[in-house]
């Protein structure tokens, strides 16, 4: 199958190359350049994908993201915008399936300024899935969060559940899920939504609460904590999160959208406590943040159709992902301290959970 990846870069993304190419794992070697094009996908990998990577190298990615997957055979890089219609339109043909990740992903910048958002998110899918459809392209699996519900008090969200996002990123999410089914609807592409929880893992970038709390208490730092500390998530392993999205494109139903959760819901202030008990750090270390406009107060996904349907359900528990994650960023400095500066230096000293 020939894959066309958006946001593989990512942290998602990187992790869900590895899933699709195994290989050696991590070697020496530069980055992905800027000088790769668009062109045809590269020989059949072994393991039955062959696959394009998009992605403009933006906030979020890391330049070593795909480091471990760059020389396979069966994978190319092209850097760009999912937003560039010529690009994407050149790109396109060749490809039996695109997995869309990409997507300007922290909320709190999303407050800041949200025009990046709906331009990747809504502009960007929409493009995608014009040439998806202009070149015949098998299936379109959207990549989307539990966050396009809005808030939650008691119980779990079903797929059925109407969309009330409450945040910019969100919103954008909202309208590319939107703008996917009405292209199914209307010109019957094959389209299929997973919906994932709070996702952490290694190599997720550092302005998120778990590495952004990790690599702080790390670099002997006090970890901001929002308002009263009870909002509540669910939180997902990336490699569970990716094997969800894979299921999901392998035996998903056209039009259909599945819950890919965790199963672990906590309120942040637990989340802070386990991350300072594995560091030997104290409360001392907390400082409280000012609360975010609107933060929702909780998030809580019923995934039982992924069971059912798609025979997918979390196996990894959050307390050995939470102690290896952790472990990883103790062990990866050379990874995240670039990392950190620029974050510091894009967001003022004070960095903010999220
Ligand atoms: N991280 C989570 O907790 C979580 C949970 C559920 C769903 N998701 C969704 O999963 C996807 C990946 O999230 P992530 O955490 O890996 O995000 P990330 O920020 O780590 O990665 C996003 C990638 O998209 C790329 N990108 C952004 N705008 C682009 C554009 N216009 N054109 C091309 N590339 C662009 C960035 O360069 C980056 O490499 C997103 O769609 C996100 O909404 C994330």
């Amino acid at each position: 199958m020939r894959l066309l990846v958006t946001g593989g870069a990512g942290f998602i993304g990187s992790h869900f190359l590895r899933l699709l190419l195994p290989g050696p794992g991590p070697g020496p070697g530069p980055g992905p350049g800027p000088g790769a094009g668009p062109g045809r996908p590269g020989p059949e990998e072994p393991g039955g994908f062959r696959v394009t990577v998009l992605d403009k190298l933006g906030h979020g990615s890391s330049g070593d993201a795909l480091r471990a997957v760059e020389r396979l055979p069966g994978f190319r890089f092209v850097r760009g915008a999912v937003e560039d219609a010529a690009l994407v339109d050149r790109l396109m043909p060749g490809h039996d399936a695109v997995v869309h990740l990409a997507a300007e992903s922290h909320v709190d910048r999303s407050i800041e300024g949200a025009v990046p958002f709906a331009v990747t998110s809504a502009v960007g899918t929409q493009v995608l899935l014009d040439a998806a459809r202009r070149h015949g392209v098998g299936r379109f699996l959207q990549v989307s969060t539990d966050e396009v519900y809005g808030s939650v008090a008691d119980g779990a969200w079903t797929e059925e559940q109407p969309l009330a996002p409450r945040s910019p990123y969100a919103a954008a999410k909202a309208a590319g899920d939107l703008l996917a089914l009405a292209c199914h609807v209307t010109h019957g592409l094959d389209v299929v939504i997973t919906r994932g929880s709070n996702t952490y893992g290694p190599r997720q970038y550092p302005e998120k609460i778990i590495p952004l709390f990790a690599t702080r208490l790390l670099d002997g730092l006090p970890v901001p904590l929002y308002g009263d500390g009870q909002h509540v998530r669910d939180w997902l392993h990336v490699e569970d999160h990716c094997r969800g999205i894979l299921a999901a494109l392998t035996s998903g139903r056209s039009g259909e959208v599945y819950h890919l959760g965790g199963g672990c819901e906590l309120t942040n202030r637990d989340l802070t406590g386990r991350i300072l008990r594995e560091y030997g750090a104290g409360w001392e270390s907390v400082r409280r943040h000012p609360d975010r406009k609107a933060h929702d107060r909780r998030y809580a996904l019923d995934c039982a159709k992924a069971d059912t349907e798609l025979g997918w359900r979390p196996r990894i528990p959050f307390a050995r992902g939470l102690r290896d994650t952790l472990r990883w960023y103790r062990e990866n400095r050379d990874w995240w301290e670039p990392l950190t500066g620029a974050a510091d230096a894009s967001r003022g000293a004070g960095r903010a959970a999220s």
